[in-house]
């Protein structure tokens, strides 16, 4: 981290909207754009009243922000808009229907291998309606919990939809996570119900996903239905008590479902992220104030118009997916692209291909795509014709300068601004961007924060540190789209987010911030990895290592990885001989991708007889790390109980 830290130091670079771009953008007015900003956090509730306001409510909400100090209310506990009524699936569709936006393309999908499907806002609207028609036919209803493990298909948002519109809350699982993982999140959230399909294209092959939803309920009583896609032709395991295919149910069924009326606080879903310590937490989200954030980020961040045609590369199984593919876009009334597969199949040039084929003008992706397509090579990008990007975007991990000017460079011509946005499943919308109209973006900073983000830097005694210092972020002030909760756990979110400081919220990241103001992130704090912008929690891959018989002990650090950001290495103490485990490696490796999904898959595992240890038994990771990333020890090792193991470690079998 230190390298990283010296060349951020050393950016200076920035880069102005052009003239042009100013001129068109929602909010080029930099009197303006103070204005707005220095309301949202002088008058918290005029301001996200105004906003609020913008969406249409079942019923009008009474306040703005309530909690034990009225609308100075603080940390956990707050809430916003009492009194409201509001449904998530009529601000995203019902909405836009007796406007002309209900002819407007709301969704252009296309499938890896090539097939293509439209849907306007009516149409969504119908297709939605009939899905929630279908889920209540089944009995499921307010409040009850339902699983969808989907690949990036259509059906993908109209499944979070459709169960928004009946009030059941939705917890999508990223299609790439394993049966066990499944099985983890549908027991925790007591979910009834699961949507999946029969697989999705990846890679030139279909990743097949009913034979892990089969094993992760077999031991869920709870779960009664599983609605099955016909996506692929592969033959899958059915249980007629329980299987339904989609197709077949919705025969029949239909188009006019009203929605839900739901109160504000109410939850609209629950998302699993990985936390430091034990198993993945379920992060819950309410209704409305989740929705305003949604809306207004994708607004401004995004500079939305009415004929951009905007594609954000993420999947709906993480809160990227979640708030900018489909509620915060709908809510907007955009056209959105919406892709299967993978950046590289049927070639390395298909992102482009795509962007050139529909028109692409906003194109919002991850800093690990980015390098891979750096290392792809240009020509990909150069075969295409993409004069028709207006704006750049980038979140998960922290973008290193020369990939952030590469992106600049060879997708976005030179004329794009970048939205750097940093925010987390935790946070639902971003908290810190450029507003690409307004701000001078620099490569690697997230720049400033959002309308109604009070975010510093502090020390952990909760001091802020002087500009130019590293610390720890922490914002202060409750924004509308904060989580409300762990889902079944408020000791956990009250000791995770909420006990590092009074009253102010710890999301776990190092930063600093520079004499204007702007933030560079630092990575996490906490035992988090961040593989190709992936969260992990060291904790879980190492449990995973250790339900292996061949280990006895494990411990996973990151080391920096030119493609994924960070690399999982993996120290393990073999059960037996050093020998036996090295040759095991391999099974190793498959056995944590089995356990928790090929994301999480260990690039390097390091076989030795002991793990560096404080003398009251705690693992000494920093030095891991550091011996994992090939570097000189240079830090204090005298608290180390037996200073032997360095060169052991050093020097051990790796596979
Ligand atoms: C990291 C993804 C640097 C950060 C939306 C955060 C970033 C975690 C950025 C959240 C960024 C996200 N620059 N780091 N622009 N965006 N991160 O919950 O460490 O999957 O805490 O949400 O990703 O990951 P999550």
């Amino acid at each position: 981290m230190s390298q990283e830290i010296e060349s951020v130091l050393a950016e200076s670079r920035a880069f102005p909207p052009s003239d042009s771009f100013r001129a068109a953008a929602r909010l080029g007015d930099g009197d303006e754009y103070a204005r707005l900003h220095k309301q949202s956090i002088e008058d918290p509730s005029a301001f996200w009243g105004g906003v609020a306001k913008e969406l249409p409510w079942l019923r009008p909400f009474d306040e703005v922000l309530t909690g034990p100090d009225g609308a100075q209310s603080r940390g956990p506990g707050v809430e916003w808009f009492r009194g409201g009524e509001i449904n998530a699936s009529h601000v995203c569709l019902d909405q836009h229907l007796d406007t002309e936006r209900a002819n407007k393309t709301a969704l252009i999908w296309e499938g890896e291998p090539g097939d293509n499907r439209t849907f306007t806002y009516a149409e969504l609207h119908t297709e939605v309606c009939r899905f929630a028609n279908v889920l209540k036919a089944r009995g499921i209803g307010k409040g009850d919990r339902v699983a969808i493990y989907m690949p990036m298909i259509p059906e993908a948002a109209m499944a979070m939809l459709a169960c928004a519109r009946i009030g059941a809350i939705h917890s999508v699982v990223f299609g790439g996570f394993s049966a066990a993982s499944l099985q983890d999140r549908i027991a925790d959230g007591d979910c009834c119900a699961v949507i999946t399909a029969d697989g999705g294209w990846r890679r030139g092959s279909v990743l097949p996903l009913k034979p892990a939803v089969d094993e992760a309920i077999k031991d869920q009583p709870r779960v009664k239905t599983v609605l099955c896609v016909k996506r692929t032709e592969n033959a899958v395991a059915w249980d007629p008590a329980r299987d339904v295919w989609l197709h077949e149910a919705l025969e029949g069924v239909d188009a006019e479902c009203a929605p839900e009326p739901m109160q504000s606080e109410d939850v609209l879903f629950l998302l699993y992220t990985s936390g430091s310590t034990g198993k993945p937490k379920g992060i819950v989200h309410s209704t409305a104030g989740y929705l305003v954030g949604a809306y207004l980020s994708t607004k401004y961040v995004f500079d939305l118009q009415e004929d951009d045609v905007y594609w954000c590369t993420a999947d709906v199984g993480w809160i990227t997916g979640h708030s900018y593919i489909v509620y915060g876009p709908l809510a907007n009334g955009a056209t959105m692209v919406m892709y299967e597969g993978a950046p590289n199949a049927p070639h390395e040039g298909r992102f482009w291909e795509l962007c050139e084929k529909h028109g692409v003008t906003i194109f919002y992706t991850a800093p690990t795509a980015i390098r891979a397509f750096m290392k792809w090579g240009d020509e990909h990008v150069e075969r295409h014709d993409l004069s028709k990007l207006r704006l750049l975007g980038t979140v998960g991990e922290p973008i290193n300068p020369s990939a952030w000017m590469w992106y600049r460079d060879k997708v976005g011509g030179g004329r794009c601004p970048i939205v750097d946005t940093w925010w987390q499943t935790e946070t639902g919308s971003i908290m810190l961007t450029p507003i690409p109209g307004v701000s001078a973006t620099k490569p690697g900073s997230a720049t400033l924060p959002f309308f109604g983000v009070d975010a510093v830097i502090l020390d952990e005694e909760g001091r802020e540190v002087p500009d130019g210092m590293g610390g720890l972020l922490a914002l202060r002030r409750p924004w509308p789209s904060m989580l409300r909760g762990i889902w079944g756990d408020e000791k956990r979110f009250l000791e995770t987010y909420w006990s590092k400081w009074p009253l102010t919220y710890f999301p776990g990241d190092g930063a600093r911030k520079d004499a204007e103001g702007n933030f560079w992130i630092l990575g996490r704090v906490d035992d988090v990895l961040n593989v190709s912008g992936h969260r992990l929690s060291t904790m879980e891959i190492e449990s995973a290592l250790v339900s292996h018989d061949a280990v006895v002990e494990a411990a996973v650090v990151a080391r920096p990885d030119d493609l994924t950001g960070e690399a999982i290495v993996a120290f393990v103490i073999p059960q037996g001989e050093a020998g036996e485990a090295e040759a095991v490696a391999q099974a190793l490796k498959d056995h944590v991708a089995q356990e928790i999904g090929k994301l999480a898959r260990p690039a390097e595992i390091r076989v030795t007889t002991r793990l560096p240890k404080t003398r009251s038994g705690k693992i000494m990771r920093r030095l891991l790390r550091a011996i994992a990333a090939g570097e000189e020890i240079t830090q204090d090792t005298t608290t180390l109980e037996d200073s032997t193991i360095l060169d052991e470690l050093r020097s051990g079998p790796k596979a």
